[in-house]
């Protein structure tokens, strides 16, 4: 049987092999971005990356510098930083990490490699943002999630009135899968009880916000109520869906100049990748000539 198989399955490996994977030095991972309106694309990617190594460190642009290269982002640096230090596959956040990504900041974090999702990301002047760590071959790729993205949402609420809030509430939505369990335990989401019979379920909880009754004008914690057991929890936090939709009202003609940029500064790459490709077939088939 050939060796490397049975270290791959992890039997019958001799001692050596075992100290040896023992001693094995931790892969430290690199990840950067704006995570703007953290989504479950943000989450896929950074659990991809994390799977690549043991230790994921994520930096985190700043307001300012996301400003600068592709227009302003919906949540402030310090909303960013706290939703992205929520996901249970970051081990530690770097908060104002530069937009472009060099060796420097790499090794600076002890990092051996850096990973970004398969999509293009531009500088201002259109510069990759990862060309040194691709040249040096400290590049890794994880698939991107196809039809999630910080600008969709951007554009999906800008088209809504406050009538269609709940359709946002439900792409925004994380799965508690992905969060960090200290947060895991003190949440019950109340949006799945109308599905759930109550059974060993101790405690309901609600944050401070108002209750809405469902479609049928029936309160949709009647049951809880009806046992005694719903409980009202103070989250700390004001957000609302309402107010990140009243941000990106207020900064409508801001934000359709931002998608509007980072869609035509992708096609603009695709056909440049295009022509490149054009060409090479061509020089390959008059080599053949
Ligand atoms: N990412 C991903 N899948 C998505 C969206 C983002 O894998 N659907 C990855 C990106 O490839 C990047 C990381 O998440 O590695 C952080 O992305 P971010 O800097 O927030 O920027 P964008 O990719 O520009 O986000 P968006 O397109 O959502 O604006």
């Amino acid at each position: 049987m050939d060796t490397s198989t049975m270290i791959k399955n992890g039997h019958h490996h001799n001692h050596h092999q075992v100290n040896t994977a023992k001693r094995r030095r931790r892969i430290r991972v690199w990840c950067d971005g704006c995570y703007d309106m953290v989504h479950y694309g943000h989450s896929n990617q950074l659990r991809q990356a994390k799977a690549m190594g043991d230790y994921l460190i994520v930096g985190v642009h700043t307001d300012s510098e996301i400003s600068k290269h592709k227009g302003p982002p919906v949540f402030t640096q310090e909303e960013r930083y706290k939703m992205v230090r929520a996901i249970k596959w970051v081990d530690e956040v770097v908060q104002g990490a530069p937009y472009v990504t060099t060796l420097e900041t790499l090794d600076k974090y002890n990092c051996d490699f850096c990973v970004h999702g398969d999509d293009i990301t531009l500088t201002v002047d259109g510069k990759d943002t990862y060309e040194e760590v691709k040249k040096s071959g400290r590049y890794r790729e994880c698939k991107r999630t196809q039809g999630v993205s910080t600008t969709d949402l951007v554009g999906r609420m800008l088209l809504m009135t406050k009538a269609h809030h709940s359709n946002i509430v439900s792409i925004t939505r994380f799965s508690l899968y992905e969060l960090r369990s200290e947060y895991k335990a003190k949440l019950l989401l109340s949006a799945v009880l109308g599905h759930f019979r109550l059974s060993g379920v101790d405690l309901v909880c609600h944050g401070k916000t108002e209750i809405y009754p469902d479609k049928d004008g029936s309160d949709p914690y009647a049951e809880p109520r009806r046992k005694g057991i719903l409980r009202t929890v103070d989250s700390g936090n004001s957000l609302t869906t309402d107010a990140i939709v009243q941000r990106i009202i207020k900064n409508r003609l801001l934000f359709e100049a931002r998608n509007q940029k980072k869609e035509a500064k992708e096609i603009a790459v695709i056909q440049a990748m295009k022509r490149q490709e054009e060409e090479k077939t061509k020089e390959r088939a008059q080599a053949v000539l």
